[in-house]
């Protein structure tokens, strides 16, 4: 679970959110709802948390996936004497609650503050289910477990700058891009990541289109097969042009590798890196590996429940080179 770095959003700034009164914790900071005004603290304390104060932020604005979590989810922030000093996030769509931030900056860590803001952020939480894509760090692991939520499988980050895509299934699946400004193809999707993703969530899909996301039909002899996003961004000036492909999801299992395969040719026609985050038992992860596919990371899916809302062999998750935001 790690941020998208930014592109840029077109959605207009909103009113702060309603913060509710701080609450003091009694060890040293408060926790309170995050507001707009807090995105430029969210974001320097993402990136203290994963880098240390040492190594320079990017000048580059805000992620967009932080205003989104804010505007549609629930944000709360630590804050110590000296400002914000850990932050979490937790997106609601149906039954599923999906923990989408939890960040504590370096020299606070293991101190209580992320066991506090996963505590406040999932009171309520207990009808449904809970879930979250814990990196790979032994405090994140142990508080989820601790709080019910256990691990259910990996998720591998894959990477690749030049893959042999001759080897992937799915040749014969063709890929049309869907016309976001076509209300009726982009209910359809809506529906279809419903079915498949196992939540109804348009407010997401509003976002990865608003973000500059490829909507994608996968369909084989006229017949719509699964679904797919890419979305694309340049690292740095002059860099290379990443294609992020996810969600991605097939109608069936029979058809599942050879629509990751297919969405894959798709996107590297239109970047000269590939970032998609694979399940451990999606049927894709073995041919994606055998084509070349890096793993660069390793996340961990827990859940309260053990039953997958989304089967993982026919879904991978949103994700990008930093990690899964939204699932
Ligand atoms: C993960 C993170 C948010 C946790 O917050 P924190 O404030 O450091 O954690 P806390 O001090 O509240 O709790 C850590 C817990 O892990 C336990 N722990 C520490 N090392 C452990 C280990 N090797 N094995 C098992 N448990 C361990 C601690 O004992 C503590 O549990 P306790 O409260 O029962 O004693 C924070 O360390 C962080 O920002 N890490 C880097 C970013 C990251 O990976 N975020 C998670 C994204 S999914």
């Amino acid at each position: 679970m790690r941020t998208a770095l930014p592109t840029p959003s077109q959605s207009r700034p909103q009113s702060p959110s309603r913060s509710a009164s701080p609450s003091s914790t009694g060890l040293g900071f408060t926790l309170r709802r995050a507001g707009v005004a807090d995105l430029p603290e969210l974001w320097r304390a993402y990136w203290d948390s994963e880098h240390g104060p040492r190594v320079k932020m990017p000048d580059i604005p805000v992620p967009p996936i932080f205003r989104h979590e804010l505007e549609t989810g629930h944000v709360w922030v630590a804050e110590g004497a000296a400002g914000v000093i850990g932050f979490t996030a937790r997106v609601t769509r149906g039954d599923v609650t999906y923990l989408a931030e939890l960040f504590v900056r370096q020299g606070h860590q293991s101190t209580g503050v992320g066991r506090a803001l996963l505590k406040r952020v999932m009171a309520g939480r207990n009808r449904g289910i809970r879930c979250a894509m814990s990196s790979r760090d032994p405090r994140a692991l142990s508080l989820y477990i601790q709080s019910g939520m256990l691990p259910r499988w990996p998720s591998f980050q894959l990477h690749a700058a030049s893959p042999r895509l001759e080897a992937l299934p799915g040749s014969d699946v063709r890929v049309i891009e869907a016309d976001p400004a076509d209300s009726r193809a982009m209910k359809d999707l809506v529906l279809w990541d419903a079915h498949i993703g196992g939540r109804q969530r348009p407010q997401d899909l509003a976002y990865w289109l608003r973000v500059g996301g490829h909507p994608l039909w996968l369909t084989r002899r006229g017949k719509t097969v699964g679904y797919a996003f890419m979305n694309t961004r340049r690292e740095g000036r002059g860099g290379a042009g990443l294609a992020i492909l996810g969600p991605i999801g097939s109608a069936t299992l029979k058809d599942s590798a050879a629509c990751v395969g297919a969405a894959c040719r798709w996107a590297w026609a239109h970047g000269d890196e590939l970032y998609l985050a694979v399940p451990g038992p999606h049927p894709a992860l073995r041919p994606l590996l055998a084509a070349g596919f890096q793993i660069t990371d390793l996340e961990t899916f827990v859940s309260s429940s053990d039953r997958p809302f989304a089967d993982p062999r026919r879904y991978i998750t949103s994700g990008g080179p930093e990690g899964s935001s939204l699932y």
